[in-house]
């Protein structure tokens, strides 16, 4: 049962302003609840480029697809939507565009990354140590490997190194060996009360101890739902299913995630130029994007203010170059 609201689009009007340029085909590879598709497709319609436009909305998780679906019934002509993991972007793009008749290049791709706030706030679900729910974290609930099946399988290096990795936390060894102690003494670790508690009793001091939670229970989501990896092959395959002059945006939330987009972005706006003092006219290799956002974007204070989601949003934008042009000089 959905209470509130399910999810307050972060970054829209930046979104908007910098993909939405002319009627095509839009991909929103993390559609949640439907608020970046439907800032969209109200701009498709306001700027005369709904006739021959269509958005194609991909979410791995059921109740998103649902509650898009529900919001956006208004364009049901304009709109496709996927049940899936958005590393099968290229793919779902060819599917969707073979059914329909559409050449496979897409005019703008979005990907706004981790959980919506749904997800976080619903129980049952798992994800928040504010809640009290089973260990589960799967945004996908068809995956078959849970976070208490990480929590209560994984040996103790392995969760150290997991928490130090995906987590970066410094104390990730003795919190660890405080979960296998407790797996030995009390049996299985069940909830995210259970988790939360273990992890209470390690962290050094209060005010650590919300830090400490926020790392440890982002690391078992990275790695219930291999977002790191998916990631990767996303950004590759979203990048080549581009149009000349499409745009693909990032919205990411934390560290590890807008490192991989930003080395990912950087490596494909790059040329090769050869060894330096070879003087060649042509680059060896070009770059296939330049960078919409040399810095990231983040919200405004009045939006970090209304939406504390935003805060750590970083959104970065590129465009694909076309074949035989290059933008980018020694
Ligand atoms: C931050 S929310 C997106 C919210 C959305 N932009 C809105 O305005 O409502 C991220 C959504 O992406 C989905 N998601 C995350 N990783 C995914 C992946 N690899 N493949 C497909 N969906 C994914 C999640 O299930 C979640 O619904």
């Amino acid at each position: 049962m959905i209470q509130g609201k399910f999810h307050e689009p972060v970054l829209a009007a930046e979104i908007i302003a910098l993909l939405v340029r002319k009627p095509g085909i839009y991909v929103d590879g993390t559609l949640g609840g439907g608020g970046h598709s439907q800032a969209i497709l109200r701009e498709l319609f306001e700027k005369g480029y709904a006739e021959g436009s269509l958005l194609i909305g991909i979410d791995q998780d059921d109740d998103a697809l649902r509650e898009a679906q529900k919001r956006l019934s208004d364009y049901a002509t304009y709109t496709s939507f996927v049940r899936g993991n958005f590393s099968g972007i290229a793919s779902i793009i060819n599917q969707v565009c073979s059914q329909k008749g559409l050449q496979p290049k897409v005019s703008g791709i979005l990907l706004d990354l981790g959980v919506s706030s749904f997800q976080i706030d619903t129980a049952e679900r798992g994800f928040s140590y504010l809640r009290e729910g089973p260990l589960d974290m799967r945004m996908d609930r068809d995956a078959v490997r849970s976070a208490g099946d990480i929590v209560n399988t994984c040996d103790e290096k392995e969760l150290a190194r997991l928490f130090y990795w995906y987590g970066e936390e410094p104390r990730s060894r003795s919190i660890a060996r405080a979960i296998v102690a407790s797996r030995q003494k009390n049996g299985p670790i069940r909830t995210t009360e259970e988790l939360a508690d273990i992890i209470r009793g390690n962290a050094l001091g209060r005010d650590k101890v919300i830090k400490t939670l926020s790392k440890v229970f982002q690391a078992l989501r990275i790695e219930v739902n291999s977002e790191l990896e998916v990631l990767r092959q996303a950004l590759n395959d979203g990048i080549d299913s581009l149009e000349d002059h499409g745009r693909m945006a990032v919205i990411s939330y934390h560290s590890l995630e807008d490192r991989i987009v930003k080395t990912v972005f950087a490596e494909k706006a790059k040329s090769d130029w050869g060894p330096k003092g070879v003087g060649l006219r042509e680059p060896i290799k070009r770059g296939i994007i330049s960078l919409v956002t040399r810095k990231p974007l983040i919200a405004t204070p009045e939006e970090r203010d209304a939406n504390s989601r935003s805060r750590s949003a970083k959104l970065r934008v590129i465009e694909k170059i076309p074949t035989g042009e290059c933008v980018e000089s020694r």
